[in-house]
């Protein structure tokens, strides 16, 4: 089964709405066609208005970073489904481990973020991964198996092709320290088989599996070589239009 890789830089809290639209200038016109390559930047919400109109007409894709399960209401300070979907934001990141580890993202919020985005055709990129801790301690495949099966409740299996899981080990976020693109594709493997117990397998192979965490030019080939790893969640190495440039173009 051959799926289209998704490439996608995750700014985080970084660039200005200046620097972002730069950015985008700099890269819409270079990334490869879409019918070989899903290439997305993933900005602040304040960026995302002028990224939307910068990228339009081109094959560079805009996602936000977090959502909100509600579509509207008292809630100080998110942003909703409907506002994503009316600017023509067209992913969403959804349960990155900052978002758990600081601001309380639950796998119950996880999984009410999927289904909200699907309501407002935002497609979503739902990020798993499990600690040093979890990982030394033999428990990653519970974890992850855990994670995986509450963010897909409920969802039907038509949709479930469409979500994008990126397998993020936290151990190797930021920190220069990869998954061996072995570990990383036995972790992907395991979270293609829990989509295949959850459905069946024919949906399992649609679904596309990022791998996360000091993604690099000069790391990503092999990434993307593996069996089950379909495309990247790549965050500092996103940072510089050169990189994300040389990141899109070794997943062609
Ligand atoms: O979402 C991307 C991410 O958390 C990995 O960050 O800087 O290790 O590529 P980085």
């Amino acid at each position: 089964m051959s799926r289209k890789p998704i490439i996608a830089g995750n700014w985080k809290m970084n660039k200005t709405v200046k620097e972002a639209h730069e950015f985008v200038e700099a890269v819409k016109d270079k990334v490869p066609a879409p019918e070989i390559v899903d290439s997305v930047i993933a900005a602040p919400f304040l960026a995302l208005d002028r990224l939307v109109a910068d990228a339009k007409g081109s094959d560079l894709k805009i996602a936000a970073e977090n959502v909100h399960f509600e579509n509207s209401g008292a809630y100080t300070g998110e942003v909703s489904p409907v506002m994503l979907e009316d600017l023509g934001v067209q992913y969403v990141v959804i349960g990155h481990s900052e978002r758990r580890a600081m601001f309380a993202e639950t796998d119950e919020t996880v999984n009410k973020k999927v289904h909200a985005s699907f309501a407002h055709h935002l497609v979503p990129i739902v990020c798993v991964g499990e600690t040093l801790d979890e990982r030394e301690g033999g428990r990653w495949q519970a974890v992850v198996k855990n994670q995986v099966t509450k963010a897909f409740a409920g969802v039907p299996a038509d949709q479930a092709t469409a979500v994008v899981v990126a397998y993020e080990p936290i151990w190797a976020i930021g920190t220069g320290k990869t998954a061996s693109s072995e570990q990383a594709n036995e972790v992907c493997h395991f979270i293609r088989e829990t989509i295949t117990a959850l459905y069946d397998l024919a949906t399992a192979e649609q679904v596309r599996i990022q791998y996360g965490g000091s993604v690099k030019p000069a790391n990503i080939g092999e990434l993307l070589a593996q069996s089950d790893i379909d495309g990247a969640l790549v965050g500092g190495a996103s940072l510089q239009p050169e990189s994300f440039l040389a990141l899109v173009d070794a997943a062609k």
